[in-house]
Formats: structure tokens, sequence, C-alpha cells
């Protein structure tokens, strides 16, 4: 597609989201950066016209539908669901189930909302892109993301359902699963999982502490994902689902279902002796 018309992109208050609002407006977009505080927003309009584009902010919470209309204009070229939430890193025998709706709140329901707003503003448009971001965790059936994963799973398989729906009206779907990018997000996870405060769960608690302290150089910047998630927005022939940094790529590209088998096994079999 052309880099024309207008972008509407969520969460774009800070990590991936801004980086994805100021990428494609440097593309040629007139980008709607919408967020739940506009001040947060307040230098990017500058940072955009710093690299020739056109950027305004506009407020938008996903869990307060009756309210997003007012950011969506009457016509839209691209929709990134970006905004996106995690909860605490606990057993599921645990996890309260407001950390559920909480999570399902943003990442799903904020998020077909959201979608069917705009399915009829991308047709007035003659046709465009959902860009839904899921993650990469899907493919790394690791512990104590039961809720967040399963929301990603979710999102995923609404994202093939609407790509089977709207395909024939000139609308493409792409799901876009990163790895680890650089933002608060993946910051936050930088801690012991709380789920090593029951002793059952110590051992794999650590050990998923251990795999994500052991990152180091495959995390990628945001603006650098922001660039591969624009190539995919603007390349009419890409697939349903993209990468946009090389862990992702890499176990995008062994997504057989013995892969994902191994690397739960991996984990499972891998679990280190008991830490005093
Ligand atoms: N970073 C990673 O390694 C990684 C990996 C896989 C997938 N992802 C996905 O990538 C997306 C962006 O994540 P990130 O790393 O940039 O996270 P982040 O730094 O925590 O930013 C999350 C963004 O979502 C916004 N948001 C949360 N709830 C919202 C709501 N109800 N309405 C509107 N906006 C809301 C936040 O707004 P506020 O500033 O108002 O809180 C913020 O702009 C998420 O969907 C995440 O699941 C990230």
């Amino acid at each position: 597609m052309e880099a024309a018309g207008i972008a509407l992109v969520t969460g774009a208050s800070r990590g991936l989201g801004r980086a994805v609002a100021l990428e494609l407006a440097a593309r040629g977009f007139e980008v709607i950066a919408t967020m739940r505080r506009t001040a947060d927003g307040d230098s990017l309009a500058a940072e955009a016209a710093t690299r020739g584009g056109r950027l305004r902010v506009a407020w938008l919470d996903v869990t307060r539908p009756d309210e997003t209309a007012r950011a969506l204009p009457a016509t839209l070229r691209v929709l990134v669901n970006n905004a996106g939430v995690e909860c605490a890193y606990l057993p599921v025998e645990c996890q309260p189930i407001d950390d559920w709706r909480g999570v399902f709140e943003t990442n799903v329901f904020g998020l077909v909302d959201l979608t069917r707003r705009a399915i009829p503003r991308l047709r007035a448009a003659g046709g465009g892109v959902v860009c839904n971001v899921t993650s990469s965790s899907l493919l790394s059936p690791v512990p104590f993301y039961s809720a967040y994963r399963a929301s990603k799973a979710a999102v995923s398989s609404f994202g093939e359902s609407l790509l089977a729906e709207v395909s024939r009206l000139g609308i493409r779907v792409l799901e876009v699963m990163p790895g680890p990018i650089d933002t608060d997000m993946l910051a936050g996870s930088a801690r012991e999982p709380e789920a090593a405060g029951w002793p059952e769960y110590r051992d794999a608690a650590l050990r998923l502490h251990d795999g994500r302290m052991s990152l180091g150089d495959l995390v990628t910047p945001a603006p650098e994902a922001a660039r591969r998630i624009a190539d995919a927005i603007l390349d009419d022939d890409s697939p349903l689902r993209v990468a946009c940094d090389p862990l992702g790529a890499a176990m995008l590209g062994a997504t057989d279902p013995a892969a994902v088998e191994g690397r739960l096994r991996a984990f499972v079999d891998g679990i280190a002796p008991k830490r005093s």
C-alpha cells in the first residue's frame, strides 16, 4: 500500500506504540497517536515534524469503548492495535480472576471493540490494514504468563477470523509478534516472578527469571522494531504473522508443533535444583 491517509496507533504514549507512531508519520501517513494521558504526547508532534511527518495526539483509553469513537476519523487507512498490559507472574491457582479480567479488558475486549468500530472507516477509505500486536511469547510456553499469553492467543484467533471476513473488502490483517523490545514493559519484567513466593513453584519461577535476565543482546530497540512493523504494514504481500526483531523472527521460523513442544519440554525438564 501507499503510505498515505490516516493511521491510528493505540498506546502511543511510550514504548513500541510511540515508536510506531513516529515511524508511520515519517513514512508519510497522517498519524493519530492515541493515549490515555494526552500530556504524555506533548513532544510527539514536534518529534514527528523533525522527520517531516504529520502527527497529532488524541485521547483514547481502549477500555472505555463508548468514548473511543471520538478518536476515530471518518476514514482510516491503518489501525495499529498496540496498547497492552500484563499482570503479576503468578501460578494459575494463585492468580486472582480479576487479574485475568483486567488483562482481557485491555488486550482483548478493548482491541476488539475499537477494531469493530474502525472497520467501516477502513472501508470508507477504500481499504487498509488492521495491525494487531500480540507476542512471540505465544510460541514459548513459559509458566506464570497464562493470562497475558491467553489474551494474546485470543487476539491471534480473532485476527484470523477477521482476515477471513474482511480481506475481500480490501482490508489486510497483520499480526506482529514481538520478541523482547526495549520498553517499560520489558524493563518491568526484569524482576523475580511473584510465583517465587510459593515453594511449590519457586524452582520454575527462578528458572524463568534466569531466562529473562539472560536476554542481553537479544533485546531490540523500539525504533528498530517499529521500522519492521511499518515495512510489514506497507507490504501488500506480507504474511498474516510477522516478527519485528531477530529473536521473534527466529521463534516464528520454528513454529511447527514439535518445536513449540520442544521449548516446553526444555523448560519443564530443565528446572534447576532448589536454591536455598
Ligand atoms: N516490550 C516487549 O518486549 C513486548 C514483547 C511482546 C509483546 N509486546 C506487546 O507490545 C505492545 C506494546 O508494549 P510495550 O512494550 O510498548 O509496553 P509499555 O511500554 O508498557 O507500553 C504500553 C502502552 O499501552 C498503553 N495502554 C495500556 N493500557 C491502555 C488502555 N487501557 N488504553 C490505551 N492505552 C493503554 C500504555 O499507556 P500508559 O502510558 O497510559 O500506561 C502504553 O502506551 C503491547 O501490546 C505488548 O503486549 C511487547
